[in-house]
């Protein structure tokens, strides 16, 4: 059995879930590629192993506790063990004041992006625990801190994230289970496409960046695979913003 560590990067067939589970790969480390979307999920594979990194991909719906299950479980049987995950899959969902939001909406929006976070970590806890610990990262938001008209139930779900990250930090710390939290502002990636296209929209999305630009997923990717890194090894509980400098306006 190889001795190379082992991480699940949920949401890994687009954007920033595909760059983690890339740069993870690069790293030597074997990657399980979870995602609803089958095609993407098998590109990322591909082009993991033909870099020559070691890759599966497993179809997850984070939404569904039974499927969180199963990915852990293939992650274990396939790699004999479990040290990394990065919850990253979530939907930008729709855009409505509260007073006009779908309570179907609201609740396909919560079982992703919190429920999601939390029945992944759920399940990854225990096998992380049976490797000797190791590092979970949670994608959560600049709208984990302060909130954007339009968005509650992201903004609701991003920040309930931080609180999720922040009450396993405390719970799993002694036991050598670090537990972060990442806060991407505007990258570019599918999810914002829709945002973006339009340049007014998109002129008036950048000024928000005091860096005057919009993030990539590869830069967010840099971050995650830090903290999961020895180089990171006191830091836990903690939300690391990726923003180029949003939230210091
Ligand atoms: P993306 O749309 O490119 O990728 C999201 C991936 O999640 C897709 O592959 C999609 O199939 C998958 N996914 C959706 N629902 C799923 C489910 N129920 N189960 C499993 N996988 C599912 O989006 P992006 O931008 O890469 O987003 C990744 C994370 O980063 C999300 O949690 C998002 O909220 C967060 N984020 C993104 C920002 C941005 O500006 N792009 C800013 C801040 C946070």
């Amino acid at each position: 059995m190889s001795d190379a560590k082992v991480a699940v990067v949920t949401g890994a067939a687009s954007g920033i879930g595909r760059s983690v589970a890339q740069l993870f790969a690069q790293n030597g480390t074997h990657v399980v590629v979870a995602d609803v979307d089958l095609e993407g999920g098998r590109k990322t594979v591909d082009t993991i192993q033909s870099d020559g990194g070691q890759a599966i991909f497993v179809e997850t719906d984070v939404s569904s506790p039974a499927a969180c299950e199963r990915m852990v479980q293939k992650a274990v049987d396939t790699y004999g063990r479990l040290d990394y995950a990065c919850n990253n899959a979530g939907i930008a969902g729709e855009q409505n004041l509260i007073a006009d939001y779908s309570i179907e909406g609201w609740q396909r929006l919560i079982s992703i992006n919190l429920s999601g976070v939390f029945f992944c970590m759920k399940y990854e806890i225990p096998a992380v625990l049976k490797s000797g610990g190791g590092s979970i990262v949670n994608i959560a938001s600049i709208l984990g801190r302060v909130a954007f008209a339009g968005a509650p139930a992201y903004v609701s779900s991003k920040h309930g994230v931080i609180g999720l990250t922040e009450t396993a930090a405390l719970e799993y710390g002694s036991q050598g289970i670090r537990v972060n939290a990442v806060g991407p502002g505007f990258i570019q990636t599918p999810m914002i496409t829709g945002v973006i296209s339009d340049p007014k929209m998109k002129e008036q999305i950048v000024s928000m960046h005091p860096i005057g630009r919009l993030g990539n997923p590869e830069e967010v990717a840099e971050l995650v695979i830090w903290l999961c890194s020895e180089k990171a090894s006191f830091v836990t509980g903690s939300y690391y913003s990726i923003d180029g400098g949003y939230l210091a306006r």
